[in-house]
């Protein structure tokens, strides 16, 4: 049988990312009462830095009564050359899961189409589904329904606000993205079937921020955007998530980032550490929501 991947999160059903954000809100309240991956191990493959996901990941499944086997990917054969399809028929002669992080989402749609376990999206280029899946856990938390709730992000539109996006539409929401020409997600977005929400696109952070109950942000120069760093810091410079454009969100509206986080630069710091963000919970509900994810895609043993 196909086993059920995380490329994208389109591969989630409306129904199936509500039923997985309930179980992720349980699992917060008692992390130790599941025992989904006992005896079982997950292989977690970086080939870009990582804290909180590998943490998240790696603690989790611990909790789950798994085990966790952490794989850089300059230390594997694969760095020598060995094929794509060769590790992942390997890999899953041994584990009940396969994380990756890594560039090109050629990478994980390869591995996906040759692993007899399921591939789980650590971080591409363009996605970042485990992210996304803490963002609409904690957007839960604060506002309960996630159907109609409107929310800005303003910055690149990048990986994170991609997922954002997707995920967001698939869960009802309305999503306002604001960047600057050249960094817009407007030609390169394709809503998943079922999607229930709202996807618009704007250039200026005010018309993204009004009526919004949460203003995310993420950075300005992700990984493997380092060559056109300087230019990307000119382009985004307005963008930057501070007091004043939380004042002009809805009334009590929060900031939320992904992290790491550069004060100063995409949001200031005065909003980052202080009472309008709820950006550590966030960082927290990573590992919340990714162990409701890994109960649901791995099959009993
Ligand atoms: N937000 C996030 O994915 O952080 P890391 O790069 O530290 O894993
Ligand atoms: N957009 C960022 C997210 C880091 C978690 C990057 O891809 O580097």
């Amino acid at each position: 049988m196909t086993p059920l991947h995380f490329l994208t999160g389109a591969e989630l059903t409306p129904g199936e990312l509500d039923a997985l954000l309930d179980r992720a809100v349980e699992l917060k309240a008692a992390p130790l009462a599941s025992r989904a991956l006992a005896g079982r191990s997950v292989a977690l493959i970086f080939e870009k830095p990582s804290t909180r996901t590998r943490v998240s990941f790696e603690v989790g499944i611990g909790e789950l009564g798994g085990h966790a086997v952490v794989l850089r990917s300059d230390e594997l054969q694969l760095a020598r050359g060995e094929a794509l399809r060769d590790t992942a028929l390997v890999l899953s002669r041994h584990v009940a899961a396969i994380g990756v992080r890594t560039g090109p989402d050629s990478i994980v749609q390869e591995l996906a189409a040759d692993s007899g376990v399921p591939i789980v999206n650590m971080l591409t280029a363009r996605h970042h589904p485990c992210q996304a899946l803490a963002d609409l856990m904690t957007l839960r938390e604060a506002y309960g329904s996630l159907e109609g709730l409107r929310v800005a992000y303003v910055g690149d539109g990048n990986n994170v606000a991609r997922s954002l996006a997707l995920l967001g539409a698939l869960a009802g929401m309305h999503v306002s993205v604001a960047s600057p020409a050249g960094y817009s997600l407007a030609d390169d977005l394709t809503l998943p079937d079922g999607a229930r929400g709202l996807v618009e696109h704007f250039v200026d952070p005010h018309d993204a921020v009004d009526g919004a109950r949460a203003v995310y942000t993420d950075v300005w120069v992700s990984m493997g955007d380092e060559q056109g760093a300087a230019q990307r810091r000119e382009a985004l410079a307005a963008y930057r998530v501070d007091d004043a454009l939380l004042d002009a969100a809805a009334p009590g509206a929060f900031a939320m980032h992904d992290l790491p986080a550069h004060p100063g630069e995409e949001i200031t710091a005065e909003v980052l550490y202080g009472s309008r963000q709820r950006i550590w919970d966030q960082a927290e509900n990573r590992r919340h929501a990714q162990k409701a994810l890994l109960e649901l895609l791995v099959e009993p043993a």
